[in-house]
């Protein structure tokens, strides 16, 4: 073969490959939506700071980010419109446990794989989401009865339970009372809603002192916000929080370290919100084909309010 002809081969060749290259390169992309509930609290601003900086690190994921502001029908909107744009993977954290299974349907009629982060649905049909990555929720609320028990706690409890109808109140709802069951040194005498978020943890709690005062010797709250909203409530109330009224609480964000350094808060159980790594890994293990587990539960601790001072700086939300 003449040298001119090899060339020539090896130019056609090349040309063949680059366009290959920009073409795969091209339909490459993996176009992911996801659906979050909204900004309730601090670990909720950072599990979206997690999703939407990781997507960052995947050149070749382009991410769809959709805020339901607590409303489960936005949520179901918002996938409605992520199914119409054919996005190769759907990621959602459901406000409530109920009212997807239609939409649901719909994604997988449209072969679109649904990750569930963080709560999660109750539906019959297990095969409408691929898998699900979060807090064993039910074990958290059992945490929080071993850790009172460990304290030598006793007396009347206030639970501050979550959002009405999310898996992260019920489990741990659930969890806290299954264990109760053995522990008559506790009568839960008060058991209302503030909704995971500051305001109405501290509505709540005026609400708690006002029909018990200082009847009230513990207070679970489910999250770390809501505790934070009691913790104003008792002091302007005349008590003081950490002592008068002993108080735990579910997250362990930099807000719930800071009132355990400053004595009003005497533990937090975790509940890890940084679910965006674990979350594109998923999604490239799912677009390459490879099988995922139905179910990945985070690893995570308890933090009694001695060790946080020592603990605050390497925590990262
Ligand atoms: O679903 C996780 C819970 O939701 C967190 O405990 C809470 O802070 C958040 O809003």
């Amino acid at each position: 073969m003449k040298r001119s002809s090899i060339v020539f081969a090896l130019v056609i060749v090349c040309l063949v490959l680059v366009m290959a290259v920009s073409v795969n390169g091209a339909a490459k992309k993996i176009v992911v939506g996801f659906s979050q509930i909204g900004a309730e609290s601090a670990w909720r601003t950072a599990d979206t700071e997690s999703i939407i900086s990781e997507a960052k690190k995947y050149p070749n994921i382009v991410l769809k980010f959709s805020d339901a502001q607590q409303k489960p029908e936005n949520q179901i909107k918002a996938m409605r419109s992520f199914i119409a744009q054919k996005v190769d993977v759907i990621g959602f954290t459901p406000v409530v446990e109920t009212g997807y299974e239609p939409v649901l349907r719909e994604a997988k009629r449209a072969h679109i794989p649904v990750i569930i982060i963080d709560r999660m649905v109750d539906v019959k049909d297990n095969s409408l989401w691929v898998t699900h990555m979060g807090s064993d929720m039910v074990e958290e609320g059992r945490k929080v009865v071993r850790f009172m028990v460990e304290k030598g706690w006793k007396g009347n409890v206030a639970e501050m339970v979550g959002t009405v109808g999310s898996s992260a109140a019920i489990g741990r709802h659930q969890g806290f009372n299954e264990m109760l069951k053995d522990h008559p040194e506790f009568k839960v005498i008060l058991s209302e809603s503030g909704n995971f978020t500051r305001s109405e943890g501290k509505q709540c709690m005026e609400a708690f002192l006002k029909a018990q005062g200082k009847n009230i010797n513990i207070l679970f709250a489910h999250n770390d916000d809501m505790a934070i909203g009691a913790i104003q409530a008792i002091e302007e109330y005349g008590l003081k929080p950490g002592v008068d009224i002993k108080i735990i609480s579910i997250d362990a964000t930099h807000d719930g370290f800071q009132a355990m350094i400053e004595g009003k808060l005497n533990c937090v159980v975790e509940c890890n919100p940084l679910l965006g790594p674990q979350f594109y890994e998923a999604v490239q293990n799912l677009m390459a084909g490879k099988k995922l587990p139905k179910e990945t539960v985070t690893k995570e601790g308890v933090f009694p309010m001695e060790v946080a001072k020592d603990v605050m700086p390497t925590r990262k939300y």
